[in-house]
């Protein structure tokens, strides 16, 4: 980075009699970027020991899709069993919220128990987990009704309000940067749709095998959540850039890209330059668009780095190995081999998903991970439903 000291030269610049400054043990690099849940987890941290507000034990942002009118839960801190992951429902049908929506202000719930007549799904969910108070922040962007903030409690009146207006500082901050980044993967996804339609053009590889592939990845690091701690902001993010993986084969020659039979070993080894050229155009587009604070480019660029790479070492371009190949791409390797084999190409048959999965048993702990071979076998049922749903074209 442009400013600040390199540190391995510290001292060597003559300057260090005197000791008239010091250094903190915090780097802070612009690549260090925090994700949505980090940063809520931060900003609630804050305010709990710099505020004393120990009593606020949750927070959450519910996304407001206008489209459908429905919530859904994007993100949240607090105790790790959650009373409301993976849960969606309609505005419509939590006429409370609706009424925060419309007035456009902060609304305190003291007991959250004595509050309804007939308590919504959200309010009974929240107290069967122990929450009694909760406050709750409309999020506006652009005059539409981007969300809801809602801070809760297991004591009940906690949200006076002097803490009320302690919080709303807050509030902005945590509304804001969850604007930010939903924009920002706004913007990532139109110039990702450019890339994929340009490379559909060319590739023989049909928009099947990405709807495939991605839904395998998304199905693996379901199944290794629990061992591996994944939440489900990491699962969206495996699922939303699988697809991606190969985007640098938009930059390998036709008469390769499009070869009807075999490659050469020249041919293969120009093919291989799909993965430079792939993390080339990542690189380009965080320039570009400005994404290095969207927290998962990272992500998106180990996958599209890393997904030949091999577990003994063997693969490319790097020759990385075991856990120096990021699990997303450690993932997304297993599901992209296993859908090429189960796939016709011009240059081969589809093998049966039996076959496919003795290949990567072959090569497991060598080239495959071998949880994720298992991760991916324990989803034979839904491997199934995914094959019919995104079945190619007879002569696909
Ligand atoms: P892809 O088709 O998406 O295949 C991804 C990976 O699946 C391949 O990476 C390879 O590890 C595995 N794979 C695909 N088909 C087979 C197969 O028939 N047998 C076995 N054992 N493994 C298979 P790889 O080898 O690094 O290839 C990268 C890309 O190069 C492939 O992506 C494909 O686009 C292209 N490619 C590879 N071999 C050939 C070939 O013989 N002819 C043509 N036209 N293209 C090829
Ligand atoms: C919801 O009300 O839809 C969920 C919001 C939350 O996580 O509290
Ligand atoms: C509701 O209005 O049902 C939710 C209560 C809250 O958390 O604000
Ligand atoms: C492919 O897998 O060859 C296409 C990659 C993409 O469309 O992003
Ligand atoms: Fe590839
Ligand atoms: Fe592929």
């Amino acid at each position: 980075m442009g400013m600040g000291m390199d540190l391995n030269k510290r001292g060597e610049s003559g300057e260090s009699s005197g000791e008239s400054s010091h250094y903190l043990d915090d780097a802070f690099e612009l690549n260090d970027v925090l994700s949505p849940v980090q940063r809520l987890i931060a900003i609630h941290d804050e305010i709990r020991h710099t505020q004393s507000l120990a009593d606020v034990t949750r927070i959450a942002i519910a996304l407001f899709d206008s489209k459908s009118r429905r919530l859904k839960t994007f993100i949240r801190s607090g105790t790790k069993d959650s009373p409301l992951d993976h849960y969606t429902a309609s505005l419509d049908d939590i006429p409370s919220l609706l009424e925060v929506a419309k007035l456009k202000r902060p609304r305190v719930v003291d007991d959250l128990g004595m509050f309804h007549a007939s308590p919504s799904v959200h309010s009974t969910k929240l107290l069967s987990h122990g929450f009694r108070s909760s406050l709750t922040v409309p999020i506006f962007h652009h005059g539409e009704l981007f969300g809801f903030l809602f801070f809760n409690s297991e004591k009940a009146a906690c949200f006076t309000d002097v803490v009320a207006h302690q919080l709303i500082p807050y509030a902005r901050t945590i509304a804001l940067f969850a604007i930010n980044e939903m924009q920002q993967i706004r913007v990532l996804q139109a110039a990702v749709k450019t890339a994929r339609e340009i490379t559909h053009l060319r590739d023989d590889e049909t928009g099947g095998h990405l709807d495939r592939m991605a839904r395998y990845s998304r199905l693996m690091a379901l199944n290794l959540a629990a061992k591996q701690g994944f939440d489900d902001e990491f699962v969206e993010y495996v699922y939303q850039f699988a697809p991606l993986h190969d985007i640098g084969k938009v930059g390998i020659p036709d008469n390769i890209l499009l070869k009807p039979g075999r490659l050469t070993e020249e041919e293969f080894a120009v093919m291989r330059e799909h993965v430079d050229k792939g993390i080339a155009i990542i690189d380009a587009m965080r320039r570009d668009f400005d994404l290095d604070s969207l927290s998962h480019v990272q992500m998106l660029r180990n996958i599209v780095a890393y997904h030949h790479e091999a577990i003994d070492g063997s693969g490319y371009p790097k020759g990385l190995k075991g856990h120096q190949i990021p699990i997303e791409a450690r993932i997304v390797s297993v599901a992209d081999v296993f859908d090429a084999l189960t796939s016709a190409r011009p240059y081969k048959h589809a093998w049966s998903p039996e076959a496919a999965f003795e290949f990567l048993h072959s090569a497991k702990g060598l080239r495959f991970d071998p949880d994720c071979i298992h991760a991916l076998e324990e989803g034979m049922a839904e491997i199934r439903a995914i094959q019919a749903q995104f079945a190619e074209s007879p002569l696909g």
